[in-house]
């Protein structure tokens, strides 16, 4: 029989999930609503002894925080694998482990990445605008527009972790050139592998152009490109070497080419809205499908909802981890849920020797070596 824990979620992350808690006979209060709740009311949660506390990407988790629970709060459980709104380094100071759900949702945002790459190329809602708005005339070789074809085409994949991993997997299978980036950490390994996949393809015709893929700097990925998708995690200046905040400028999308597009589903501020909506409306670029923006839910007065480039730019409200199975399994192999409940559950009840350094869903292990 385990003791009784309080946990306190801010948000519902599944019915399931949290029976499983309460299965086990923790106590679970969940924020009812589907807004973030204000952080005054996470601060009073804290503050009344909860010994675990289930997070979203929308929750600021802070020194203010970590405070209100020292000596009580023994777990963060975030519903997300992004943990930008987690400050690492105060929960270090505090000495309290957070989790994230990595992994289970890595080809779920994968593949919508890639839809939304699609839906923005081959002009899909432009299409469908048509149809509904019965504005659909005639078939015509090239009227009313055309669309850009993604088959064969060079990718450049901004980020090297396990989403822009499995991005590369899905661009392999439409015979595509790929050219990778990351800031900090090169898997020439998985590079290697790609390149004999696309190889054992090309010598049995599974397709015909021989293709390829290979590590280049940043500003030579950006230059070649027809399809640039982001792949990295928010990193704010002073926070790493190898900040991410606004990687996509005024001068980054100057290095694109003209008939490139950009797909961002890793975090809103890695791009500067302002400089991308230019750079749209201007012809630096062909065109944008984003899933993330600076400011969520993108408020109605964003530039990026301006129906003069409404064609060619897509918009998503944060969606690519939002398949049933990819967010409310509770097999933590299988569903954020169940990785969210089972990364708290390990902490709470001391698995892996009560050694945070040893869970395998726990963030900050440099904190208990
Ligand atoms: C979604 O953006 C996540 O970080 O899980």
């Amino acid at each position: 029989m385990t003791r009784k824990f309080r946990v306190f979620a801010t948000c519902d992350i599944g019915q399931d999930a949290l029976d499983l808690l309460r299965q086990r006979g923790y106590e679970v209060e969940v924020y009812p609503k589907p807004e973030a709740p204000p952080k005054q009311l996470i601060l009073d949660k804290v503050r009344s002894g909860i010994d675990g506390l289930i997070t979203t990407l929308r929750d600021p988790i802070d020194a203010e925080i970590f405070e209100a629970g020292k000596g009580t709060l023994k777990v963060v459980a975030q519903d997300a694998v992004g943990f930008d709104n987690i400050n690492r380094a105060d929960a270090n100071r505090y000495k309290i482990p957070f989790t994230h759900t990595a992994d289970v949702l890595t080809e779920a945002t994968a593949e919508f990445a890639f839809f939304i790459m699609g839906a923005v190329a081959r002009r899909m809602w432009a299409s469908e605008r048509l149809v509904r708005e019965h504005e659909w005339g005639y078939w015509h070789p090239y009227l009313p527009f055309l669309g850009d074809e993604i088959t064969g085409k060079t990718i450049a994949i901004i980020g090297t972790g396990r989403i822009g991993l499995a991005m590369i997997k899905k661009c392999t299978g439409f015979d595509m050139n790929i050219l990778c980036y990351d800031p900090a950490y090169q898997n020439n390994d998985y590079v290697s592998a790609i390149q004999k996949v696309m190889d054992v393809r090309h010598a049995n015709g599974v397709q015909q152009e021989r293709t390829w893929i290979r590590y280049v700097e940043f500003e030579h990925a950006l230059g070649e490109a027809d399809f640039v998708s982001v792949h990295v995690p928010l990193i704010r200046e002073g926070e790493s070497q190898t900040p991410t905040y606004h990687l996509f400028n005024e001068r980054t999308f100057r290095l694109m080419k003209p008939t490139a597009y950009l797909v961002n589903t890793s975090r809103g501020p890695v791009v500067d809205e302002i400089a991308l909506v230019k750079a749209v409306r201007e012809h630096w670029i062909a065109g944008a499908a984003l899933d993330v923006f600076e400011k969520e839910p993108l408020p109605a007065t964003s530039p990026l909802l301006d129906t003069d480039i409404a064609d060619r730019v897509r918009l998503f409200s944060h969606f690519a981890s939002a398949g049933r199975i990819t967010r409310l399994s509770t097999d933590p192999n299988k569903g954020m849920a169940g990785r969210c409940v089972q990364g708290l559950i390990d902490v709470l009840e001391g698995n892996y020797g009560g050694d945070p350094s040893k869970m395998p869903y726990v963030v900050n292990k440099e904190a208990f070596r």
